[in-house]
């Protein structure tokens, strides 16, 4: 139901128009003046301004202009007193829909209202579509298939225009720092600098002047003044990684950076004004630190205003195969064809735990690469300990054994004969004609016969 805001100063005026909309289904809400209108305005919001032009101390013209501004996609109608026709120019000069003169008709005004209504919900339509085309390709060096990671994108989307702290959690090799570039490239500041800083790197006085600056003599080595990161990133971001391993001492001036927004550097005694936006991340639970008493719980709370939480890699499987074909696609460039991966690879990429997560498939899939043949990415060429430890989580049951206990077969055998039994079926059908098993199979002939002996493990 479009909901209708009707501004008029004639109380009588006004409720005849607010039952007549009523009356035709729409959700009415009567303001008696622009004032109250602007007050109505910054708690609800509506699909349309229906709104008089001469009242006071806000008029129409003033309200139209308002909206215009705050909520461009509000239809809003103007009535004007029969005659001022100038009025009703200027209204729709300034982005009115449309415009009814007083004393109105019934019939043109509801037309006039149902047109206004109906425009604005395919305006509105298209918005959508178009955030929504928009929000798949913008982020296209993320691959967000599954659930959890598409709520990360979509968070992304939300907090990158504004100033606020970002605090960045996931497990090593998850996507942190992607996340954060991504944050700082949507964002108003994304023509400055992006400044990362790893603070376990660094010993805690090293890293102090890193961040901080520090002026010539401050400690010995100290042979010039020198700007700290906080100014490098000035009207940028600021991405302080592994932020768990800050030392107190730090914290305690990092937290001041963030409340005063200035800076001193070491051994100066001067403060510098700093316009830098933070993000951080770790892949330690903040919180349990607080608990160990080596983070601060106000540093905490003023880093964490919005937490954005990366799940491991193993708990979005859905992430896992698109991620795998995004890597082969950033390894072979665009020109080249990309390996197709055998079903039985897809199969433990899918069950394999990935501890490193995404940054351990990358380097799974360049091994790979690197020992691939005829365009294929067969179980052979993954790293060993990956297939095996698969083949360890997922041994499979013998059936003639004693209950309970487990015959652990190796996964490349226990698929090479399922493999060859369906072979041994199709060869049975086609009457043992390799040449249509192999054309069928869409495999050439010799790769059928060398599916065909026995496997050796
Ligand atoms: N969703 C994703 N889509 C595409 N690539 C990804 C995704 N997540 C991670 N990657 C890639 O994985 C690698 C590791 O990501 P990144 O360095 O951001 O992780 P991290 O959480 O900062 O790791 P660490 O804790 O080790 O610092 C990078 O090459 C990154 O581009
Ligand atoms: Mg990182």
């Amino acid at each position: 139901m479009a909901r209708i805001l009707v501004v008029e100063d004639e109380p009588g005026v006004l409720s005849v128009l607010t039952k007549l909309l009523r009356g035709e289904g729409y959700d009415v809400t009567p303001a008696p003046g622009g004032d109250k209108a602007q007050d109505i305005l910054k708690k609800e919001t509506f699909d349309l301004l229906i709104s008089d032009v001469r009242m006071s101390p806000v008029d129409g013209m003033e309200l139209l202009k308002y909206v215009r501004q705050a909520y461009p996609q509000m239809g809003v109608i103007m009535m004007t007193a029969y005659g001022s026709v100038q009025m009703a120019v200027d209204a729709m000069k300034q982005g009115a829909f449309d415009y009814v003169t007083k004393p109105f008709k019934v019939d043109e005004l509801l037309l006039t209202v149902q047109r206004a209504v109906e425009y604005n919900s395919i305006v509105a339509e298209n918005v959508q579509l178009k955030a929504e085309l928009a929000g798949r390709s913008r982020f296209e060096n993320i691959v967000a298939e599954s659930a959890s990671m598409r709520a990360v994108c979509e968070m992304i989307e939300k907090v990158a225009p504004s100033d606020t702290t970002v605090l960045i959690r996931g497990d090593s090799g998850t996507g942190k720092e992607l996340v954060a570039k991504a944050i700082h490239a949507y964002s108003n500041r994304k023509a400055k600098a992006f400044v990362p800083i790893n603070c376990a790197a660094l010993p805690e006085h090293l890293l102090e002047s890193e961040l901080f600056g520090h002026v010539k003599g401050a400690f010995t080595g100290a042979a010039g003044d020198k700007e700290g990161l906080f100014e490098v990133a000035s009207g940028g971001t600021l991405f302080l990684d592994e932020i768990g391993s800050m030392p107190l001492g730090i914290q305690g001036k990092l937290l001041r950076a963030l409340q005063e927004k200035e800076i001193r550097a070491v051994g100066g005694t001067k403060t510098v004004k700093v316009d830098v936006r933070l993000l951080a991340a770790s892949n330690e639970r903040l919180e349990s630190l607080i608990e160990k008493g080596t983070f601060r719980e106000d540093l905490y709370y003023r880093l964490s205003v919005i937490p954005i939480e990366i799940a491991p890699l193993r708990e979005r499987k859905d992430d896992i195969l698109p991620m795998a074909y995004h890597i082969l696609r950033r390894e072979y460039g665009t020109s080249k064809q990309l390996p197709e991966l055998d079903p039985e690879v897809q199969l433990v990429l899918e069950r394999y735990s990935w501890p490193g997560n995404v940054r351990e498939l990358e380097n799974a899939l360049r091994h790979a690469c690197t020992f691939a043949r005829e365009n294929r990415i067969t179980l052979d060429v993954l790293p060993a300990k990956i297939v095996q430890a698969v083949e360890m989580g997922h041994g499979m049951a013998d059936p003639g054994g004693a209950p309970g206990e487990f015959k652990i077969q190796s996964l490349k055998g226990y698929l090479r004969n399922e493999e060859k039994e369906y072979l041994a079926r199709v060869l049975e059908h086609l009457h043992g004609d390799k040449d249509k098993a192999a054309q069928l199979l869409k495999v050439s002939l010799a790769t059928l016969y060398r599916k065909l002996p026995e496997p050796t493990d």
